[in-house]
């Protein structure tokens, strides 16, 4: 709740920065709701790890913003009974930095690199000696007395975070053991992840009305628990604190969210296209228009409208479709009939 009224409730999906996400963080696989395969491979590797006594394999975590990576992370460390080690790509700037953490660790460690994708190329280098062969080679001293001194690490698990997985280089992507893709959740998933948090939180919501949250947050955990906050704060203010189907349509409203979840920056997205004609628009020509990052546009915004079946992707840009012009009451474009109208 820390973000500025007039922001969209997913506009800070993109990042991780919010203090109240901690408290409904899953702290056992058994809390962990959906997801049932990524999960249960994960177990398994675990479990086989411990039965060696050794390292686990190391590990990346793929798929868009708010769908349980850095959770998952924890879990693997807790599950290993080790300490999670947190960084992030952005922030090791220096090889030095990465190599402080790495002789750092202890055996065993899980080190979480969060945003992998972002990591300086420089410092990639380091990370692939030191997840193969457990060792780094640095320079020390300079000019002719300058020699390579190799550094020994401990086994240790690396976890690497990324929302985009095509951005890993093919080296630092095939070291890692075990991939496993984070996908949208489905309703009844996202609808028993609002009730666990609603227990946590201590607050009262209705079943039906987690129902009606769960269809409009887009199959993303974190959107149904900000949105859980906010719904709250609407029962606290309005009735005796109960967070009923009609304090939810009402928060909704109040929130800007139609019945199909779809935000300002929807709007504004599917407005935008329709201005440049309905497309086909690149995807810079509409973040200018929207003001918005290309990154958030693809990975937050787009992929619900997709899934509605209201934006489409081509070769050629973003186009918008009929079903997006019915549901915003846009006048369709005076087009020529195809082959493919009814
Ligand atoms: N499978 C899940 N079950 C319950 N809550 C979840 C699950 N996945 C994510 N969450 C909740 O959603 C929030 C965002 O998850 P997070 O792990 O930070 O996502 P990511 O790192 O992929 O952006 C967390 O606070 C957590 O409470
Ligand atoms: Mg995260």
């Amino acid at each position: 709740m820390n973000e500025p009224a007039d922001k969209g409730v997913f506009q800070t999906l993109a990042g991780e920065r919010d203090e109240a996400e901690g408290a409904l963080r899953p702290r056992t696989f058994d809390e962990f709701v959906g997801q049932n395969r990524v999960a249960d491979n994960l177990k398994t590797w675990i479990k086989a790890a411990q039965q060696r006594k050794g390292a686990l394999d190391h590990v990346l975590l793929s798929g868009p913003p708010g769908l349980g990576k850095t959770t998952l992370a924890h879990l693997v460390a807790t599950e290993m009974g080790v300490p999670l080690r947190v960084t992030s790509g952005p922030a090791i700037e220096r090889p030095g930095d990465l190599v402080g953490l790495l002789t750092g660790l202890e055996a065993g460690d899980v080190l979480f690199v969060d945003e992998i994708h972002r990591l300086p190329r420089a410092v990639e280098e380091y990370l692939y000696a030191a997840m193969e062969d457990l060792s780094v080679d640095v320079i020390i001293d300079q000019g002719p007395g300058a020699r390579s001194v190799r550094l020994s690490v401990q086994p240790f698990t690396l976890v690497g975070a990324t929302t985009r997985e095509g951005l890993l280089t093919q080296p630092l992507r095939t070291r890692f053991g075990i991939t496993e893709k984070l996908v949208p959740y489905s309703a009844p998933e996202i609808h028993e992840i609002l009730l666990r948090s609603a227990g946590r939180l201590g607050c009262d919501l209705e079943s039906t009305a987690a129902q009606r949250v769960a269809d409009r947050a887009r199959g993303v955990p974190r959107v149904a628990n900000r949105l859980l906050r906010r719904l709250r704060d609407v029962a606290d203010l309005s009735s005796d604190g109960r967070i009923t189907e009609e304090v939810v349509d009402t928060g909704l409203q109040m929130l800007g969210i139609d019945t199909l979840g779809l935000e300002d920056m929807d709007r504004r997205i599917l407005g935008s296209l329709a201005r440049l004609g309905g497309g086909p628009a690149g995807l810079g020509t509409l973040a200018v228009a929207v003001g918005e990052e290309e990154d958030t546009l693809e990975l937050v915004y787009e992929p619900h409208l997709i899934r509605l079946g209201f934006l489409a992707r081509t070769p050629r840009g973003r186009v918008l479709t009929d079903a997006a012009r019915t549901h915003l009451g846009l006048e369709f474009p005076e087009h020529p009939g195809s082959l493919f109208d009814g």
